[in-house]
C-alpha cells in the first residue's frame, strides 16, 4: 500500500475517519431536523465523493454553475438545483439540454432575469422550475423577502409560462463574518441560523397569502455549513423548512474552526506539502518555505483565521504545531513563522488544515484518501474548473 511518502507535493489529503464522520453527522442532522439534504458540491467538485453523501442519505446536488451541472447530470445525477441565478441564451440552453438527464432547477432574483428564462422555455414550449433566491442578511444576491417587489416577482414568475416557481433559496453567507463584539461565536451562529431560516418562513407565509405557495409542496431551501450546526426546524403558518445545502461540512476547514463551527480535530481536508528551504533571517527568525503557496492551497483568509492554514505536528498527530505560523503565500511558496526555531528541515514533510477548503479542491486534479499515514484511494476533482 502507498503511504504519504510516496505522495507527490503539494497536494491534497482527505483523512477517511474524519470525512466518513463528517458526512454521518450533517445527515443525521438533516434526519433529526425533518429536511431533505441537496449537499452544495462546489466544495468537493467531485462525483465520487457526491456518491457519497448520497449512500449516506442525501437526495440531488446543489451546484453552483451549469458546468457543474452538466458534469454531474452525465455522471448519473438525476436531481441538480443550480443555486445560482441563470442568466444568458447560452447558459439557458445548455440547462435546457441537460433536461434529457436529469431535473434541473435554478434561481431568479431579477424580473428581467426571470422574463429572459421565461422566453426562453416557452418558446421550446417548456417550463423550467425555478425557486426565487432571497436575501437572508448577505446581501449578495436575492429579493429581501419585506420588500413588496419580492411579492411582485413571485406573482411574475407564477403567471410566466416558460417558468414554474417551484419554492424559495436563501445562503447565509453573512455567518462567515464572525461575531459583533461582545457576542460569543455559538451565539452569533444560532442568530444567523434563526434569521435564516425565520425570514424563509415569514416570506413563504406571505406568498401563501396571495396564491403563491401551498405548505406540502414549496420548496423551502436554506444552509451554509455554520447556520446548518445550529440548524432548528420549525413550522410557521403550516410550512416548515424542506431543504438544507451545506457544501463545506464535507471536510471543514480553518475558516469553520476559527468561527467555532467545529473543532480543528474535525477536518478531514489537510495539505501535504515539502520543506523546500529553511533560513534565519537577519532579526534571528526561524523562517521556513514550503512548496504549497497561492496555486496549491488558495489564498483565502476568514474574518477569524490567522495567517494562511493551520500547520500540524505531523502525519499522525492532527495537532496545531504551537507556534508556527504560515505568515504568507506565495506563488508556489507557503512562508512558515517559527519563533523559537524549528527541529524541521528541508525534505521534511508537514500537513496543514487549508483556511478554504472549496477554493483549495479547485485547484487540483486529484485529492487522496488516506488513513494517517496509508493512502487508500484516489479521488478525481472532475467537475474542477467547470
Ligand atoms: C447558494 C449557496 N448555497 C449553499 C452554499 C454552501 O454553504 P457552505 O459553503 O457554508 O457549506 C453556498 C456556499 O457558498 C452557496 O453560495
Amino acid at each position: 500500500m502507498a503511504t504519504l511518502n510516496d505522495l507527490p507535493t503539494p497536494c491534497l489529503l482527505i483523512e477517511q475517519s474524519r470525512l466518513e464522520a463528517n458526512i454521518a453527522a450533517m445527515q443525521a442532522r438533516a434526519d433529526a431536523q425533518g429536511v431533505r439534504l441537496r449537499p452544495h458540491i462546489k466544495t468537493h467538485k467531485s462525483t465520487a465523493l457526491a456518491r457519497k453523501q448520497r449512500e449516506a442519505g442525501a437526495q440531488g446536488v446543489t451546484v453552483a454553475t451549469v458546468g457543474e451541472a452538466e458534469c454531474f447530470a452525465r455522471a448519473g445525477f438525476d436531481d441538480i438545483r443550480i443555486a445560482y441565478p441563470v442568466i444568458g441564451g447560452d447558459r439557458l440552453a445548455r440547462v435546457a439540454n441537460l433536461s434529457a438527464l436529469a431535473r434541473v432547477s435554478f434561481c431568479v432574483d431579477t424580473m428581467p432575469g426571470a422574463q429572459a428564462a421565461a422566453d426562453f422555455f416557452a418558446a421550446r414550449g417548456e417550463a423550467a422550475e425555478v425557486l426565487i433566491e432571497v436575501d437572508t442578511g448577505q446581501h449578495r444576491c436575492g429579493v429581501d423577502p419585506e420588500d413588496a417587489r419580492a411579492v411582485a416577482l413571485a406573482q411574475a414568475v407564477a403567471e410566466s409560462p416558460g417558468i414554474r416557481l417551484v419554492g424559495i433559496l436563501t445562503h447565509a453567507g453573512q455567518v462567515y463574518k464572525g461575531p459583533a463584539k461582545g457576542v460569543s461565536k455559538k451565539e452569533a451562529i444560532q442568530a444567523v441560523s434563526r434569521r435564516e431560516r425565520d425570514a424563509m418562513l415569514r416570506f413563504a407565509a406571505r406568498l401563501q397569502e396571495v396564491g403563491l405557495a401551498e405548505p406540502d409542496s414549496f420548496e423551502i431551501s436554506i444552509g451554509s455549513t455554520p447556520t446548518m450546526h445550529a440548524f432548528e426546524n420549525r413550522r410557521e403558518g403550516g410550512f416548515r423548512i424542506t431543504e438544507i445545502r451545506p457544501g463545506n461540512y464535507i471536510f471543514h476547514d480553518a475558516m469553520q474552526a476559527s468561527l467555532g463551527a467545529v473543532a480543528l480535530k474535525d477536518c478531514a481536508l489537510t495539505a501535504l506539502t515539502t520543506v523546500v528551504s529553511r533560513h534565519r533571517t537577519a532579526s534571528g527568525r526561524e523562517r521556513l518555505f514550503a512548496d504549497a503557496g497561492s496555486k496549491a492551497v488558495a489564498s483565502d483568509q476568514g474574518a477569524l483565521t490567522d495567517g494562511y492554514g493551520q500547520l500540524l505536528y505531523d502525519a499522525r498527530r492532527m495537532e496545531p504545531l504551537p507556534h508556527a505560523r504560515i505568515a504568507s503565500l506565495s506563488e508556489e511558496h507557503a512562508w512558515i513563522d517559527v519563533p523559537g526555531g524549528s527541529t524541521l528541515e528541508t525534505g521534511d514533510r508537514i500537513r496543514f488544515v487549508p483556511n478554504h477548503a472549496c477554493a483549495c479542491m479547485h485547484l487540483h486534479e486529484t485529492a487522496w484518501i488516506v488513513d494517517g499515514e496509508d493512502v487508500l484511494e484516489a479521488v478525481r476533482i472532475n467537475a474542477r474548473a467547470r
